[in-house]
């Protein structure tokens, strides 16, 4: 920001060089005011002011177009520079001028190809002063728009970055693409007839007066060469998608230009049924004169022949009655081949737009159908089918996300943080993370993988070898030990597997999902980085198995194969003991001698050696956490014990929670 700002104020600086007064480096927003702080001093003499507002006007401003031209402020300001050295009355494309040019043009395109076809087709012979003077109007503004189009830099399109700003060169590139075609539908043709028409009808008024009809008849129709300005509505319109309607808006938008392209197809179609007929004479045969139209109103006329059109475009019928002669045949021909190529692309934009609404749903459906495919190609059994089927429904919900890819696409930080908010309950349920250090819970949770188990799936097999441990976020598992029995239950918030990773011995039990378990795993490899890290929640994990693996009748001292335990869960006890008494008491700074406790200790485990910061950190929060009463312990664990007294609708029809299990702040640590 402050970088910016700093460089926008250099660049300001290199103008006022550059250009000898910082007036002209000023913006059109800011040079009404610089102008009119400049007109009471009386230096500047008019036309100069009006000049410069015009200057300004035709210079790059910071709109959306410009924007995503330049990328950056700075970058729009050297921009303004070059247009400056390329001469005056050079427009930029992303001026002011040329964004409210266009927007003109357009309404005038949209009105010229809407009331032209009519004008022709039902108002023939009329030559009333409406019609030339909105004519003479159109034409000027187009024959201007050339003008401008000259004036206009040009913005390639492959390379982006340099807007031509040379007038030759800008010359040259018109000349070769839209230049003729431009020129053709803005040449008001019709008026050279009418010139050389009221020359000749002059003298031969009453002789000719058919003939003077008909050349009147076909300056008009010659007018129809203005419908060539149709490619410059959809240059317009392209250009103006392309910078103003990027994301979603953009396939409506696609849709919506469609319908009215569809709309302005059938309208000229309506027109064109109608003129033909007219041109004949209304031939007895003719749609028109069938329908008893010739003497009716042209709104009428009209109405019926845009119903005939749009009824072919939409390949619904004819009309009131089927084509009669041959003209009628082929002009119902064109109609309908012209109307159903945009109706099949509307119906394949319409299909697309739809599609892309609900993708994750739709790509949910897809690899349902794929696995239900499966199952009958392999020829699974029911129930096994049944299960499948449960775990995909339960696992993804109806909605398919490839997440590894999409949080993949976003930067380190952003990943982060969507990781930590969408384990934000996790994080939340797990005492073990409550009452952590930030930075180690931000690294755990970066490293969960979501796994989803049904009931009664064995999530651990006792003595297999363990590569992870998991988290519970819900549900309920049971340990089963290798007799059968079902030694505890633990629930959200709690973890499991950790022994193994501890020990690098096997699973010293079997866990088994009791209901639908949404779990987080962590990979041994993460589990052992994170932990040689913050060594004193290896302590915690390491002090709770010693229990676990009590509880279950198996020898504690296996999971601290480097040191004793015993000795390690004592001298623990002592400075959590003398930190909960301190942080009791409220002298938040009485740490040293429990500090030094600790590296008396310390000096025993090599691991934990290197991390005496981490390790007397982490001790102050435990000391704190001790004195408000919670130790990072599996919640469930403390939740089972209290719920033994009051059975809860979730374990009404369980074995019972053992007791062991519980939390008993005297004895955990001896
Ligand atoms: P691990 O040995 O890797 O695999 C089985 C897991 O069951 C074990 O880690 C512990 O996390 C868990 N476990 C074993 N005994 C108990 C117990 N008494 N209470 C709670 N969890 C246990």
């Amino acid at each position: 920001m402050n970088f910016r700002d700093v460089s926008k104020v250099h660049f300001g600086g290199d103008d006022v060089s550059l250009y000898g007064t910082p007036k002209e480096e000023l913006g059109p927003g800011q040079l009404c005011v610089g102008g009119s702080g400049a007109q009471p001093g009386g230096a500047e003499p008019k036309p100069s002011f009006l000049k410069n507002q015009l200057q300004a006007l035709f210079q790059p401003t910071d709109n959306k177009l410009a924007m995503k031209l330049f990328g950056s402020k700075k970058a729009l300001m050297k921009e303004r520079i070059r247009q400056k050295a390329a001469g005056h009355w050079i427009i930029h494309p992303c001026s002011n001028f040329r964004f409210y040019w266009d927007l003109c043009m357009l309404f005038l395109l949209v009105a010229n190809l809407i009331i032209l076809p009519v004008a022709i087709s039902f108002f023939n012979d009329d030559l009333s002063t409406r019609w030339i003077a909105f004519n003479c109007l159109s034409d000027t503004i187009f024959l201007i728009d050339i003008v401008v189009n000259f004036r206009t830099g040009i913005m390639q399109q492959d390379n982006s970055e340099q807007v031509i700003l040379d007038p030759k060169l800008i010359a040259k590139h018109y000349l070769k693409t839209w230049f003729f075609l431009d020129l053709i539908s803005s040449v008001p043709l019709d008026y050279i007839f009418l010139i050389f028409n009221q020359d000749f009808s002059e003298s031969f008024q009453i002789l000719h007066a058919g003939r003077a009809l008909r050349i009147l008849r076909l300056a008009k129709l010659l007018s129809l060469v203005r419908l060539l300005r149709l490619s410059r509505l959809v240059r317009y319109v392209s250009q103006w998608e392309e910078v103003y309607f990027l994301n979603m808006a953009s396939v409506f938008m696609r849709i919506f230009n469609l319908i009215s392209m569809m709309l302005l197809i059938g309208h000229w179609s309506g027109c064109l049924q109608f003129l033909v007929p007219m041109l004949q004479g209304f031939p007895s045969n003719s749609w028109v004169a069938i329908n008893e139209l010739q003497k009716s109103h042209w709104l009428e006329q009209y109405s019926w022949a845009f119903f005939k059109a749009m009824s072919h475009m939409l390949c619904i019928g004819y009309g009131r009655f089927p084509p009669q002669n041959l003209t009628d045949l082929w002009l119902t021909m064109i109609s309908m081949i012209s109307g159903a190529t945009c109706y099949a692309l509307f119906i394949g934009h319409a299909t697309n737009l739809i599609q892309s609404l609900d993708s994750s749903r739709r790509q949910y459906r897809e690899r349902l159908k794929q696995v239900e495919e499966y199952m009958a190609y392999r020829k699974l059994p029911r129930e096994l089918r049944t299960r499948i089927t449960e775990y995909f429904e339960h696992r993804y919900q109806g909605k398919f996300f490839d997440e590894e890819m999409i949080l993949g696409e976003l930067s380190e930080k952003l990943r982060e943080d969507v990781i930590n908010y969408n384990c934000r309950s996790l994080v939340a349920s797990v005492p073990f993370f409550a009452n952590a250090d930030p930075g180690f819970v931000s690294e755990v949770v970066t490293k969960l993988k979501y796994e989803v188990f049904l009931p009664g799936d064995i999530i651990i097999k006792e003595g297999t070898i363990g590569n992870k441990m998991f988290f519970i976020q819900e549900g309920i598992v049971d340990i089963v030990m290798s007799n059968g029995e079902v030694a505890t239950s633990l629930s959200d918030g709690s973890y499991f597997g950790e022994i193994c990773l501890l020990t690098n011995a096997r699973r010293t039990a079997s866990v088994r999902a009791e209901t639908y378990c949404n779990l987080f795993s962590l990979s041994v490899e993460h589990f052992n980085t994170v932990l040689d890290s913050y060594p004193l929640m290896r302590r915690t994990m390491e002090s709770v198995a010693a229990e676990r693996l009590n509880k279950i009748g198996k020898n504690p001292s296996i999971v601290s194969n480097r040191e004793d335990l015993t000795n390690d869960c004592k001298t623990v006890n002592a400075i959590v003991n003398a930190l909960a008494s301190v942080a009791a008491t409220e002298q938040c700074d009485g740490g040293t001698s429990s500090e030094e406790s600790m590296m008396t200790h310390d000096a025993h485990g090599h691991k934990s050696r290197h991390h005496h910061h981490h390790n007397l950190l982490d001790l102050g929060s435990i000391g704190k956490a001790l004195a408000k009463g919670h130790l990072p312990r599996p919640k469930s664990e403390n939740n089972f014990a209290l719920s033994l007294d009051q059975p809860s609708p979730l374990n009404r029809n369980r074995p019972s929670f053992h007791k062991s299990d519980t939390f008993h702040k005297d004895t955990s640590f001896q």
